[in-house]
C-alpha cells in the first residue's frame, strides 16, 4: 500500500542521513516501554528541525509539548555549546520519561525542562525565542501562537505540527476539537502581518501529515 511504501522510503533516506543512532533509538524504546503515545517526530522531521536550528544558528529554542523528549533531543544537539531548548511538559509522566532520556542523552545543560500546563508556564518565559515548535495539544494551538508571537522577535521561526488531521483541517464544518483548534492557528497565522508562512503535507513512517512553518519578519 501506498503507506507501506512511504516507510520504505522514509526508512531509506533515515539509513542514508540519519543512521543509527543509539541515544535517539534508546529514546524511542524508553518511550514505547513507558507507554508514551508514539506521536513523536519521525528521524526525518527531528533531522530538519536540527538543520532548521542550524541553518538559522538558533540559539534559543523553545518547544511546546516535549512528549518523551526525542524532538527536544535533536533540536539540543544541533545548538551551539552556548543554546538552549526551553521545552515545556504538562503530562508528569511524560515529562519524566523525557528527563530520563535527556540525561542518558547527556544534553542535561542545553535543555530546560518545564512541567506544567503551557499555558502556565508560558507567561514566566523571557523573551526572544529563534525558533518556536508547537507541538502539544491541538485546540490551544491559537493560544500557543498568541504567545509565540510575544516571545518571538524579527526572524524567528514558528513551526507547528500535524496540521493536516487526516485530511480534515479542510473540513470548515468539524466540530473535531483538534481540527478546530488547528483551522483557527492557521487563520491567525495567514492573517498576521507579521508573519510570513507556509504549509506543507508530509507522508513517511507516521503516515500523512505536515506541518507549518512562519517566519516573523524583519
Ligand atoms: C497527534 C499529536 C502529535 O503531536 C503528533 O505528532 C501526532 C498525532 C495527535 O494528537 O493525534
Ligand atoms: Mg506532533
Amino acid at each position: 500500500s501506498d503507506s507501506d511504501q512511504w516507510a520504505d522510503v522514509d526508512a531509506y533516506f533515515r539509513g542514508m542521513l540519519a543512521p543509527t543512532d543509539s541515544v535517539l533509538a534508546q529514546a524511542l524504546s524508553a518511550n514505547e516501554a513507558a507507554g508514551l503515545p508514539a506521536h513523536d517526530v519521525s528521524a526525518m522531521q527531528g533531522k530538519m528541525l536540527a538543520l532548521l536550528v542550524k541553518m538559522t544558528k538558533a540559539r534559543r529554542v523553545l518547544e511546546i509539548g516535549t512528549l518523551g523528549g526525542y524532538s527536544t533531543i535533536w533540536m539540543a544537539r544541533a545548538l551551539s555549546e552556548d543554546g538552549q531548548v526551553t521545552t515545556i511538559e504538562a503530562n508528569p509522566h511524560h515529562a519524566e520519561i523525557a528527563r530520563l532520556n535527556i540525561e542518558q542523552a547527556a544534553l542535561g545543560h542545553r535543555i530546560d525542562l518545564r512541567v506544567g500546563t503551557a499555558l502556565e508556564i508560558l507567561p514566566s518565559l523571557t523573551r526572544p525565542f529563534d525558533l518556536i515548535f508547537i507541538d502539544a495539544d491541538k485546540p490551544d494551538n491559537p493560544a500557543y501562537l498568541d504567545w509565540a508571537m510575544k516571545l518571538a522577535q524579527p526572524g524567528t521561526i514558528i513551526i507547528g505540527d500535524n496540521v493536516v488531521r487526516g485530511g480534515a483541517v479542510v473540513d470548515e464544518g468539524s466540530s473535531d476539537p483538534n481540527v478546530k483548534g488547528v483551522r483557527a492557528f492557521l487563520k491567525m497565522i495567514s492573517e498576521d502581518p507579521r508573519l510570513e508562512a507556509t504549509a506543507i503535507q508530509t507522508v513517511g513512517e507516521k503516515g500523512w501529515d505536515g506541518f507549518v512553518m512562519a517566519v516573523v519578519k524583519e
